[in-house]
């Protein structure tokens, strides 16, 4: 099940012990989905910025991935960034993290450029998805 949360703590300790480069931000256009299966097993973090969404980060737990949750929460926050009117979606990642850019490519996000150094030295690629105006 995916459900959206409020209270950003809720996933500090998962952040801590699978995800050490993300911590919970203060942002305030910032939106938060997890996906529990008892316990939360997925998360997804976007922000919906007037016409513009784009996705912070989204994590499967090891144990959970390969099962299509990371596919579900993409799904999840792509239809809320709809819902709210959005025209597009970006996001960057880093160019060697194929698992992801299959992920976000099988969503329809295209690479559009690079980010030379974006993750401490790292090059990432800005990926976007356009939305279809309804
Ligand atoms: C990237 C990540 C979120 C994918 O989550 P997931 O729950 O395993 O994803 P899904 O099972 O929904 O897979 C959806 C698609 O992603 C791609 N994918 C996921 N795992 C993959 C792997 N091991 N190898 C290749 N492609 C993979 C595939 O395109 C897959 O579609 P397919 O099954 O039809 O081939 C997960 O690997 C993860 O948490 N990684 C660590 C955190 C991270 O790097 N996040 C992204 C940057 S913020």
């Amino acid at each position: 099940m995916i459900t959206p949360i409020n209270n950003k703590n809720e996933i500090s300790h998962v952040l801590k012990e699978y995800f050490r480069g993300y911590q919970i931000s203060d942002d305030p256009f910032e939106k938060v989905a997890v996906y529990v299966n008892q316990d939360i097993i997925g998360i997804i973090s976007y922000s919906i910025i007037y016409e513009r969404g784009e996705i912070n980060y989204i994590i499967t737990l090891p144990d959970y991935r390969n099962q299509g949750i990371g596919g579900k929460l993409l799904e999840y926050a792509v239809n809320d960034m709809k819902n709210n009117n959005c025209i597009n979606i970006s996001l960057e990642v880093e160019q060697t993290n194929k698992n992801a850019i299959n992920l976000y490519s099988k969503y329809g996000f295209q690479i559009k450029g690079t980010r030379p150094n974006y993750y401490e030295g790292k090059d990432a690629y800005l990926m976007v998805k356009e939305i279809e105006v309804r």
